[in-house]
Parts: C-alpha cells; structure tokens; sequence
C-alpha cells in the first residue's frame, strides 16, 4: 500500500471547453456552432507539450469521443483514454477505456505512464467535468466564451467563481475578442485558488 502511494505522480488536470450565453455547449451531439478557429485553439492547447517526447493524456465522455470526427486522428503528443460503463472494448484511435473518472487520472499518475505525461485535459462532457472540477489535482479551466444564444441541451456544469478565478491574461491565450462566421468569442482561464492564495 505505502509503495503504491510512492509511485504516485500528481498531474495537472485541466478542462477545456466551450459554452454559449446559456452555458451551454452542445445539441444533438454535437457542437451547437461552427468556430474553426477555435476548435484549432482547442487543438493546438490540448496538444501542447514542454518538451519533444512528452504526452498528455486526454479524458473523454463517451459521447464526446462519438461526436468527433475520424479524420482529427492521430493527435500530436495525445493518449485517449474513454470513460464508459457500457463499452467492453477500446474504441478505435483511443488507446485506453475506463469505467470511472479516477482509474483515468490514476494512469497518468502511474508507471508507465507517469514518466511521459505532462497534462492531463479533460474534455467533457457534463459528468465527466463535474468530477474533474471536483478533483483535487485540478488547477485551471480553460473556457472559451461564445458571446451568442445557441440552443443546447448539454450544458457546463455550475462552478464556484470564487474558487476558480479569471484571469485577465494567460500564456498561450489570447486576449482579444476574436469573430469568426459573425459569432464573437473570447478565450478564459480560471485558475483554482490553492490552499496557499485562499
Ligand atoms: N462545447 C464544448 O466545449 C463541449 C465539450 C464537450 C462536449 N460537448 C458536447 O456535449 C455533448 C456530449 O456530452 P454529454 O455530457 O452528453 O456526454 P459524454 O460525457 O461525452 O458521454 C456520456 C457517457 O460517457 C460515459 N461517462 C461519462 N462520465 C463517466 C464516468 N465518470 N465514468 C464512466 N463513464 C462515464 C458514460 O458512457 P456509458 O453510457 O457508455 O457508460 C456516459 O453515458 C455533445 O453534444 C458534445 O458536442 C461540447
């Protein structure tokens, strides 16, 4: 048991997601809206690494996984792993398959794993950003602000803006409001206030 607890390496958990006026983020299983460019900054975020020969390792719903298309496979620096009490096998292009939210982030933080990932994202849905807002290992939320009204049907889950706070400027974020098919967004990060700032 005491070994077991020594091999573990705490990772960054961070979500990234996008959400409308009505903090929702998706209808019919997909996205409610076509924002290319911000599905290239979600892409090239989530990709990100500090040095040649890292990975992160990338948390999915089962449905999200579902609503992405084929053809965003292979991602640079990425392991999948999909979270799914129903599925008894590894999705295609995934590499791992879990049934709850902490064997996912334990593979992270263990050998083999542990010495190669960097970050590990978590990118939805409801449920599965429920858990990770709630995790201990979680610091940031990356937030994409969609300044319009969509209909949705799956919404962000509420989180406490007392705790995680906005920050006005973040590395790799860009500041401005950016348009894109006459939709206007912006790019956030809340950061989860440690034990040291509260
Ligand atoms: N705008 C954005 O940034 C954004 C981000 C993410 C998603 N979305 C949208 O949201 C929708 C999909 O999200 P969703 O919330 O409906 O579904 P989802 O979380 O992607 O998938 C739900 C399924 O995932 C599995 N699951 C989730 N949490 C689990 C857990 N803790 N342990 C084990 N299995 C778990 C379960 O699969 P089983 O039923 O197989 O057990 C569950 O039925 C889509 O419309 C997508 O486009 C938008």
């Amino acid at each position: 048991m005491e070994k077991d607890r020594e091999k573990v390496q705490k990772k960054p958990v961070r979500l990234i997601a996008a959400t409308c006026n009505n903090m929702g983020m998706g209808k019919d299983g997909t996205l409610p809206w076509s924002l290319p460019s911000e599905f290239q900054y979600f892409l090239n975020t989530i990709t990100r690494v500090s040095r040649p020969g890292n990975m992160n390792l990338l948390i999915w719903g089962r449905l999200c996984w579902n609503s992405h298309p084929e053809n965003i496979f292979p991602l640079a620096n990425s392991l999948h792993v999909v979270l799914s009490k129903t599925l008894s096998s590894v999705p295609d292009h995934a590499h791992f398959l879990c049934q709850d939210f902490e064997s996912a982030v334990r593979l992270a933080a263990q050998p083999p794993l542990s010495g190669i990932i960097e970050t590990v994202w978590i990118l939805g849905g409801t449920q599965v950003y429920e858990d990770a807002l709630k995790h201990p290992w979680c610091d940031l939320l990356y937030l994409t602000d969609v300044m319009a009204d969509f209909d949705c049907d799956v919404f962000f889950p509420d989180f406490d803006r007392e705790l995680f706070k906005l920050q006005e400027t973040f590395p790799d974020v860009p500041i401005e409001i950016q348009e894109e098919n006459g939709i206007r967004f912006k790019c956030q990060v809340f950061k989860k206030k440690t034990d040291d700032t509260m």
